[in-house]
This record gives C-alpha cells, structure tokens and sequence, in this order.
C-alpha cells in the first residue's frame, strides 16, 4: 500500500456510492461515536442473525455519518465488510484493516477511520449488553475509552449528540 496525500479510487468510489449509507429500523446494536480532534458523528446499525450452528452473525450493517468524505469512505468499506461475518470475526476488524481496504488513507486523515472502528465497537458492546451476553475483555476495554472520549467531546462540543442528529434526519436523502 503505497502513502500518499490524495485520496485513493477507492475512496472516491465509496464516497460517491455508499451503498451501505442508512438507517435499520429496529437495530439488534447500534455504535455512536464522535472524532476529539473535529467533533463529527457517527452511527453504526446492525442486523444480526444466528447462523445454522447457532452463531451470531451480522445479517446487515447501515450507517449515518456528518463526518468528512474519509469517514463517509471508511464507513462504507467497513459496513460491506462485516456483513455475513460472525461477532467474532468482525471484531476483528481494525482501522488498519479499513484503510487497507480503501488502498490508503492521507496520513491527516488516518483519524477519520478510527471512528468508523469505534462505530462498530460501541454496536457489537451494545448488541452484547442489551441481550445479557458475555462481552469480551478488551471490547470492555474499548468501550470504556470510547465513553471517556465522548464525554471530552461533549464538553468541547456542548450539544454535539442532539445537533447532528437533528441534521442527519434534516439531510436524510442527502445520498
Ligand atoms: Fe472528522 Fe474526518 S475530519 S471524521
């Protein structure tokens, strides 16, 4: 994966065509999360299903971002990623799997895709939590940072939770 400072096909093509852009009704999980470094939002829905031997899997994957166009594109890539995937198989997705996924991100907007990741964190923890199912240590882990960054946001951007989303459903056809 070569770095550069411009923003691969990939992305472009993401971008332009998220198919995976939207909200689920009724979502089994849903991850919120916002970026400390530009206060942009995202939600991450998910479907989930039990395979033939009884497993867990991600049926579907949505999303809603008022983030910039790497968010948009990491978002995409990562919610077509984890569709048919086991819980434990997803959570195996990283933000270096993402960007490898979208052949590169600028090293500025290497951030973008941490958001996308904590995204589907926070909607695996919530899928686990609301149906009283074993959450894995280092998933704790994650949620707890993620919970801390959001109170960080919250006091530098008062508000941001009800403000966006107010926009997203404003900007509901935008894609
Ligand atoms: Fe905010 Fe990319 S600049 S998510």
């Amino acid at each position: 994966m070569k770095k550069s400072n411009f923003y691969s096909k990939k992305v472009m093509e993401n971008f332009r065509n998220p198919k995976n852009y939207g909200e689920i009704k009724n979502p089994d999980g849903v991850g919120k999360v916002g970026n400390i470094y530009c206060g942009d939002v995202m939600w991450l829905y998910l479907k989930v299903g039990k395979k033939q031997g009884g497993q867990d899997y991600i049926k579907d994957a949505k999303f809603q971002t008022y983030g910039c166009l790497a968010a948009v594109a990491s978002s995409n890539v990562l919610a077509q990623s984890i569709k048919n995937k086991t819980i434990d198989q997803a959570l195996k997705t990283d933000r270096q799997k993402i960007v490898r996924e979208l052949d590169g991100l600028p090293p500025l907007k290497i951030h973008c895709s941490v958001l996308a990741a904590d995204a589907l964190y926070e909607a695996i923890y919530d899928y686990l939590l609301k149906n009283k199912k074993k959450i894995p240590d280092n998933l704790l882990k994650k949620h707890l940072a993620i919970e801390k960054e959001k109170k960080e946001i919250e006091k530098r951007y008062k508000g941001w939770t009800e403000m966006e989303k107010k926009s997203l459903k404003n900007e509901k056809n935008k894609f």
